[in-house]
């Protein structure tokens, strides 16, 4: 057997007192992912949070990301009392840089909507060849003039955009920027810039009580979401809240489960498991815990 150098002999005890405490509490859950705060209906893994958000909403390496069938998108922030997601997309423009997009897409099936507080500025649309610029050609009583589906009262916040530096190097003409409502935008909550023959989009979420100022205005998409068709908040679900656990639906039939701190997952709440873990009781839900905290200190005691 070849020896080992002796800087990984002493540096053993070491790794094994970082990594002991995770192997002893695994929480299956997390309470955030990154510096997010991470709650019922969103969850950091398979069993966490509610199992029809799981497919869409994902932490990794410590990244909180919505996933869609255009792209996935970094969440900036949650709203859990008005229930609002604020999320970035790197392929969108702001007032500070313009780049080139195919556009922003939810899935139908999506426990997410537009807000309405979303604007959908289209930028450097095609008027000539864009369906934005032409399909109300005939609603105008034929006279071959084209009327714009993009609304009217977008004028002033497009001009304001296009005076962004980043723009107005451009030198597009006004009329190629579109200001699209989400009620237009149909049941799959496509904007398919591709389509509409636009090369870019900016999406403001607020105007940061600065109208006149689009360097001050937020950029991102803010998407509503859904616990069910009422929107309750399941009571188990705050009971177990409550108790500091971390709600969670898991197996074939999406039964639910209280993660508790210990690494206890409990059908009520995380009351029972604090006091178990306090009186130290081996109790049988802990003797997992106690054989992988045994066999750790057996690898120790092996590798030492
Ligand atoms: C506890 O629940 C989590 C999430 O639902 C699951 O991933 C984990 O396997 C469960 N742990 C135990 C010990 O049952
Ligand atoms: C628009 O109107 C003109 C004149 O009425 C017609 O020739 C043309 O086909 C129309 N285009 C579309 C896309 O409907
Ligand atoms: C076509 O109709 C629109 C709306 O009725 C009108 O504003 C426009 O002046 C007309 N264009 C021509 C060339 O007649």
């Amino acid at each position: 057997m070849k020896p080992k150098p002796s800087s990984s002999i002493t540096l053993l005890p070491f790794i094994f007192l970082i990594f002991l405490p995770s192997l002893v509490s695994s929480q299956a859950c997390k309470k955030s992912c990154g510096n997010q705060p991470i709650r019922y209906p969103f969850g950091t893994g398979p069993g966490c949070g509610d199992p029809r958000f799981q497919k869409y909403v994902t932490c990794n390496e410590q990244k909180l990301t919505i996933t869609t069938h255009t792209g996935s998108y970094p969440i900036d922030t949650i709203d859990y009392n008005n229930q609002v997601l604020n999320i970035q997309d790197p392929s969108m423009s702001t007032c500070s840089s313009t780049q080139p997009s195919k556009g922003f897409g939810l899935d139908w099936d999506a426990p997410f909507t537009f807000l309405d507080d979303n604007i959908f500025a289209l930028l450097d649309c095609s008027t000539s060849s864009s369906p934005l610029y032409k399909s109300k050609n005939l609603s105008n009583g034929g006279n071959g003039s084209t009327v714009p589906l993009c609304d009217n009262d977008g004028a002033p916040l497009c001009s304001l955009l296009y005076s962004c530096p980043s723009i107005s190097t451009l030198s597009l003409p006004i009329s190629t920027c579109c200001v699209y409502a989400p009620v237009d935008l149909g049941p799959a909550f496509e904007m398919d810039l591709e389509k509409l023959q636009c090369s870019s989009y900016a999406s403001v979420y607020s105007f940061n009580g600065q109208e006149s100022n689009p360097e001050r205005w937020k950029y991102g998409v803010a998407l509503k979401y859904k616990f069910s068709l009422k929107n309750d908040y399941p009571s188990v679900c705050s009971i177990c809240e409550r108790s500091k656990g971390l709600c969670g639906y898991t197996g074939t039939y999406n039964a639910f489960v209280c993660n508790c701190a210990s690494g206890i997952n409990t059908t009520t709440d995380c009351s029972f498991a604090a006091s178990w873990s306090n009186s130290l009781r081996l109790v049988p839900r802990q003797i997992g815990t106690s054989l992988i905290c045994s066999s750790a200190w057996f690898l120790v005691w092996i590798l030492l």
